[in-house]
């Protein structure tokens, strides 16, 4: 009997291959986003929770799908500075030890082939996830001395402890102010700010230089993808710190988009990236998401109107084009890849939907978008390779 039922199954399972490689090809299971992109050599990453990984989150298919999708990665949380720096000399390294390992050792991002980019070691504004709380409150009694000091070690501290494996770092993020201001540079008024001035930010690009010469450095920012006074005021940045001999790679470019903003070829956000070029500075897409109108506010998972999805995979694809037509773009990377884990619904209700898949983990017309976007076959304008 047994036997029998052996042979049985295997002419089922051959007949089954046979049929498989029959298919149309478009019938076939395509490859992963990841693997799209590293046909175009496309640094292809997600930010990620360090605990939903840990704690093998929904059963496991978090951390699988975060290791097949993508070959970048970025702690969501874990590597601001309130989630490490717990006073001077006190540092809480479990989850970037977890995930790139303590000095000597690997974790599972070497585990699972992922470069890992860190985020973020000068977060310029005073909020609870910004700025350690100890700093905050010892505010009046810290001299500028004492300040430079503490931004030192701290960024050597954490710089030097995971050298060589965070291949890129955001090294001072939402420095500047939404409003206009007559601080240089439209500064936004921080502990950063108010302790050291300006220089904050050379100190920052010198340390983190200091104690990783190869890793790449960048100044990160929201809202400054186009042309305006407030990307005026990175690219002025830039050029200032470049001007003083202060190495920087570039611009992290936020893109946390809404459906209201399309980008075509020689749009404001061509012209920045082409002005960021000729400069010779390189920048990153690193956190999109494109919300939508929800019918479930604070949940986020239900789009209002499905045709909004048609427009958000159009935006998604727009910016991935973006990327894939300027030479100095250095990798393109989105805020979280499920609705179910997006922090959109938190901070706008009203809003969600904003990522690649489903609260199911199922691809939305977005994910298909940017799997046609990888596939599509290179051309003169199109073709450049990212490195
Ligand atoms: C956000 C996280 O996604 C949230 O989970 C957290 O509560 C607040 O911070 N720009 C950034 C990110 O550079 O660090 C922010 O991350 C989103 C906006």
């Amino acid at each position: 009997m047994v036997p029998n039922r052996l042979a049985c199954a295997g002419a089922l399972l051959s007949l089954f291959a046979s049929f498989a490689t029959c298919l149309p090809a478009s019938a076939q299971k395509t490859a992963s986003l990841r693997t799209l992109a590293s046909q175009r050599k496309l640094r292809f990453g997600t930010a990620a929770g360090i605990g939903l990984l840990r704690s093998d989150a929904d059963a496991g298919v978090y951390r699988n799908t975060t290791a097949t999708e993508f070959d970048m990665i970025e702690p969501e949380n874990e590597f601001k500075p309130p989630a490490i720096w717990l006073g001077p000399d006190t540092y809480d390294w479990s989850n970037a030890d977890w995930l790139i390992g303590a000095p000597g050792q690997t974790g599972w991002a070497q585990a699972n082939h992922l470069a890992v980019r860190g985020h973020v070691l000068v977060y310029a504004r005073d909020d609870g996830y910004t700025l350690p709380d100890w700093l905050r409150k010892r505010e009046s009694t810290i001299t500028p001395a004492q300040a430079r000091q503490y931004l030192h070690d701290y960024i050597h501290a954490v710089v030097s402890r995971y050298r060589g494996k965070v291949f890129a770092w955001d090294v001072v993020n939402e420095a500047i102010d939404d409003n206009p201001n007559s601080n240089p540079y439209r500064l936004r008024n921080s502990f950063w700010y108010r302790k050291l001035g300006p220089d904050f930010i050379k100190l920052a690009f010198q340390y983190a230089h200091e104690a990783d010469p190869r890793a790449q450095l960048y100044l990160n920012e929201y809202g400054a993808e186009g042309m305006g006074s407030k990307s005026d005021a990175v690219f002025d940045i830039l050029k200032w710190l470049k001007h003083q001999g202060v190495y920087v790679t570039g611009a992290g470019m936020q893109y946390h988009l809404s459906i209201d903003d399309p980008i075509t070829a020689g749009d404001a956000h061509y012209q920045n990236v082409s002005r960021l070029h000729a400069a010779g500075f390189t920048f990153m897409v690193t956190e999109l998401d494109v919300h939508v109108p929800v019918t479930d506010p604070g949940i986020g998972f239900h789009a209002s109107n499905v045709a909004d999805l048609d427009r958000q995979a159009a935006i998604y694809r727009e910016v991935l084009q973006l990327a894939l037509n300027s030479p100095n773009c250095r990798g393109f990377q989105v805020w979280g890849y499920v609705d179910t884990h997006s922090w959109i619904p938190a901070v706008s209700p009203g809003r969600g939907a904003a990522t690649l898949m489903d609260d199911h983990y199922q691809p939305k017309r977005a994910y298909y978008a940017l799997q046609q976007a990888l596939g599509a076959p290179v051309t003169a304008s199109n073709g450049f390779a990212l490195h």
